[in-house]
């Protein structure tokens, strides 16, 4: 059948046509970046050492699986189909079960043995035969709130999903009151309440300014949307969430709908814009009074450990680039541009003073992203913060890969001590995002075990590795061992025993 390409002149290094009927060699579909696509479960996992016995749960977590060769060569990894990873853990024992999620992408693909879907987020690049469908991939990460587990990409709705068996029960719209046609992949969970806040931006699937807000109760009722506009159309990827407001870091990572349009890449950095913090009070009719705060140079926010309050002065604790995200997406005024890594800094505000202005200190001098806290504390001040992260005084780096050099080691910064304490993952070993899970629902905070999905990349294998969250240099307390390879992934949680079946 003839493809509805875009022309040749149109196209720019980003989106280059291609023969559909088998792989790319490019390093995001090479190696052990190469798909998997492999669902089912196994049983009785082999474990070496011991799971704590008062574990009870399931690690849940989210990636990128390409069901089919892409459309185009240089196809990015954030553009593969949702495929979940899930570690059921009980009475030391561990079972794990692998699944698509049933996106109608991935079910007209299916249908047809081949993709249909052209590039990331870009719907000019299909073939014309699925015009007007759902492109959701569902692959970033899932979230259980109110009893329903939810597997969330920013650029759609979210996938309903059956926590005990991975099914996909459907689209997900709060019972018809989610208006916008996206949902981010990181909503926030005050666990003082139970109340979950999340936006959408590009609410109407082109690029525009208006972010809706959406506030849902502990029962997972969607009571209140609002609805303001950022400075200009950007990737919105992640928020902070204090006592009393709502952060969003606007970074210059620019979509161009002409370009897009004309089979450009779907974001482009421009650091001739500004990046600017937006805060909206969490009160109703809050978002007509978001105030927006000027950062002193364009910067990336990458991901987010936590917001809290001190008085009027209003802390964001955040990963931070000093360059835009351009392992992905170009940087369209220095195209020779190299990315660089992120670090954890503070940025503290002062409500009460007239000025705009943002105060920025380095939280610990070590690179690292994918954050995590002690959720339970979320949106007061945390003294436990835990990272992915590399330190060549441990072991070597590994090679690059698709979205940059793979983490070597989970990092511990204790607040009080000013500690950094590392978990090297061995030779050839690559850690993923670090998730906390508390000792017991009381226990104090950061008292508890840090799990993570481990890469043994020299033997094609995956672990699920378990760590004592405060002692992280003593190495792993169980390393569950997969007997094949899960695609590496982007975020998880933890569901409590309490609210699976099985
Ligand atoms: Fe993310």
């Amino acid at each position: 059948m003839a493809l509805d390409y875009p022309t040749a002149d149109a196209l720019t290094d980003t989106v280059t046509p291609r023969d559909p009927s088998h792989w790319p060699d490019t390093p995001v579909f090479r190696g052990y970046a190469s798909p998997v696509r492999l669902e089912g479960e196994v049983r009785d996992l082999e474990v070496v050492g011991t799971i704590p016995a008062a574990l009870d749960g399931a690690y849940i977590r989210n990636s990128a699986d390409h069901a089919h060769p892409p459309m185009y060569e240089n196809d990015l990894f954030l553009n593969g189909d949702g495929m979940l990873h899930k570690v059921r853990i009980k009475d030391g024992k561990a079972d794990l079960s692998t699944r698509y999620v049933q996106t109608e992408k991935l079910k007209v693909e299916r249908a047809a043995r081949r993709a249909l879907f052209g590039a990331y987020r870009n719907m000019f690049t299909d073939d014309p035969s699925v015009a007007g469908k759902d492109r959701s991939t569902a692959n970033t990460s899932v979230v259980f709130h109110g009893g329903t587990l939810l597997a969330l990409k920013e650029a759609a709705r979210p996938m309903r999903i059956d926590p005990d068996t991975l099914a996909t029960l459907g689209g997900y719209d709060f019972d018809g009151r989610l208006k916008s046609e996206t949902f981010t992949a990181h909503p926030k969970i005050d666990p003082r309440t139970g109340e979950m806040v999340a936006f959408g931006y590009f609410t109407t699937g082109t690029a525009d300014t208006a972010v809706e807000l959406y506030y849902i109760d502990a029962s997972g009722e969607l009571t209140r949307t609002e609805r303001f506009d950022a400075p200009y159309p950007s990737m919105i990827h992640d928020c902070l969430l204090s006592e009393n407001y709502v952060i969003f870091t606007i970074c210059p990572m620019v979509c161009d709908w002409e370009r897009v349009k004309r089979g450009e890449a779907f974001f482009h950095w421009d650091d001739r814009l500004p990046t600017m913090v937006g805060v909206v009070p969490r009160r109703p009719g809050g978002a007509r009074d978001v105030r927006w705060f000027k950062a002193p140079n364009p910067v990336m926010e990458t991901h987010t450990f936590n917001a809290w309050e001190e008085g009027d002065r209003l802390n964001l604790e955040h990963f931070i680039t000093q360059t835009g995200w351009l392992s992905q997406f170009p940087d369209i005024n220095n195209p020779q541009a190299q990315e660089k890594p992120p670090f954890a800094q503070r940025w503290t505000i002062d409500l009460g003073a007239g000025a705009d202005e943002i105060s920025i200190a380095p939280m610990w001098g070590h690179i690292g992203e994918m954050p995590m806290i002690d959720l339970r504390f979320a949106t007061q001040r945390t003294r436990h913060f835990w990272f992915g992260t590399n330190n060549p005084a441990l072991g070597p780096m590994l090679p690059r890969g698709a979205k940059g050099p793979p983490f070597t080691c989970l990092g511990h910064f204790d607040a009080v001590t000013e500690q950094l304490d590392f978990f090297y993952a061995g030779p050839h070993s690559s850690p993923e995002e670090p998730i906390f899970v508390p000792r017991t629902p009381d226990a104090v905070e950061g008292d508890g075990w840090l799990m993570t999905i481990v890469g043994r990349r020299d033997e094609n294998r995956t672990d699920l590795v378990i760590l004592d969250a405060q002692a992280l240099s003593d190495g792993p307390v169980a390393i569950i061992k997969f007997p094949c390879r899960v695609h590496e992934g982007f975020h998880g949680m933890w569901v409590p025993g309490s609210a699976l079946k099985g």
